[in-house]
């Protein structure tokens, strides 16, 4: 059995030496794995790591922050924050098909993660290793195989490759995620990155029944934060898998404030139980809970009147609604 303090001893010495004095790139998506592999590559190669965040607008409050202010404090890594809030929205207006919205964001993301690893690349004077935090059981389910990443320039500036070749460092290829929670606890993480619970990668784009626009992206933040809010005050965090909250966009009902009736959208509660999000029950959350987190977004959040609750196990329902 192996320790933390072992791991991380032995995978820093084993990167130093692939790495060398090479210069090497990390997508960090605000997700656990990507943070601890950075991490780690960090402590072995120091500032041979650029780190390059993709802010594409779909984030929860907070979040962006979170990995500009306090994992960058925690770790002293060499930051690029790519805004791209604008051009996501752009692609994804009046798109409504969950399949079509994992498509142009998945798509949005390779073209921009593209574009600032070349930017990268030329001012570092060549990047040659990508790091991803694949975990063991992606490996497993993949069929194993370690090998390269090409990303292709599509916006070819003066002076660039057509494309960037990348050899791929994953130094959590061996690991599950409770020892990449320790390892990441270890580097000295904060418990917010390392404690973090699953969130989609097409994030808050995919909690949004109905096309995404930046107003509705703002109720759905603002009622997410305050669920969050809650869950983590109530010491539920532990419990709870995770907590998917869904705009009903396109929908609107009847409901009565002060001495006028509102004709706003309905916010679901999507609060599931798993081991392995393969299947979820619908976690049973103390009534008192729930009053206060629908008091709260009903109260702070005018676009919204109505907070329904989520009480379908998977299957047969999915635990995301898209
Ligand atoms: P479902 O909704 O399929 O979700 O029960 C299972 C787990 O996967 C997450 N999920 C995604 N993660 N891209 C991701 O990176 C996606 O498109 C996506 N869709 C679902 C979901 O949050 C849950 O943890």
């Amino acid at each position: 059995d192996w320790t933390s303090a072992e791991i991380l001893t032995e995978q820093v010495a084993a990167i130093r030496e692939r790495i060398g004095d090479k210069k090497v790139i990390c997508g960090l998506s605000g997700g656990v794995d990507s943070a601890v592999a950075a991490a780690l590559v960090h402590r072995a190669v120091g500032d041979q790591l650029t780190c390059v965040f993709v802010d594409h607008g779909l984030l929860r409050a907070g979040e962006r922050e979170q990995v500009e202010r306090d994992y960058v404090a925690a770790t002293g890594i060499k930051l690029v924050t790519v805004d791209a809030r604008e051009r996501f929205l752009d692609a994804l207006a009046g798109v409504t098909d969950p399949e079509t919205k994992r498509k142009i964001i998945g798509r949005e993301f390779i073209r921009v993660f593209e574009q600032a690893a070349a930017d990268v690349s030329q001012s570092e004077g060549g990047v040659e290793f990508l790091v991803q935090g694949t975990l063991y059981p992606d490996v497993v389910e993949s069929g194993g195989g370690t090998g390269t990443a090409t990303i292709k320039s599509h916006h070819n500036v003066g002076g660039l490759p057509d494309d960037l070749t990348f050899a791929l460092v994953e130094p959590l290829r061996t690991l599950f995620k409770d020892e990449v929670r320790a390892l990441g606890a270890e580097l000295g993480l904060p418990s917010a990155i390392v404690g973090r619970q699953p969130f989609p990668g097409p994030g808050l784009g995919i909690r949004i029944i109905g096309a995404v626009d930046a107003e509705r992206l703002e109720v759905l933040r603002a009622a997410d934060a305050i669920v969050r809010e809650e869950l983590t005050a109530a010491g539920l965090d532990q419990d709870i898998w995770q907590c998917p909250v869904v705009l009903l966009a396109d929908v609107r009902s009847v409901g009565v404030q002060g001495d006028g009736r509102t004709y706003g959208h309905p916010i679901v509660l999507r609060p599931v139980s798993s081991e392995d999000a393969m299947t979820a029950d619908w976690s049973r959350l103390p009534y008192d809970l729930l009053a206060r987190i629908s008091n709260r977004i009903t109260g702070e959040v005018t676009e919204v009147n109505r907070v329904v609750l989520d009480i379908t196990s998977k299957p047969p329902g999915t635990i995301e609604w898209e």
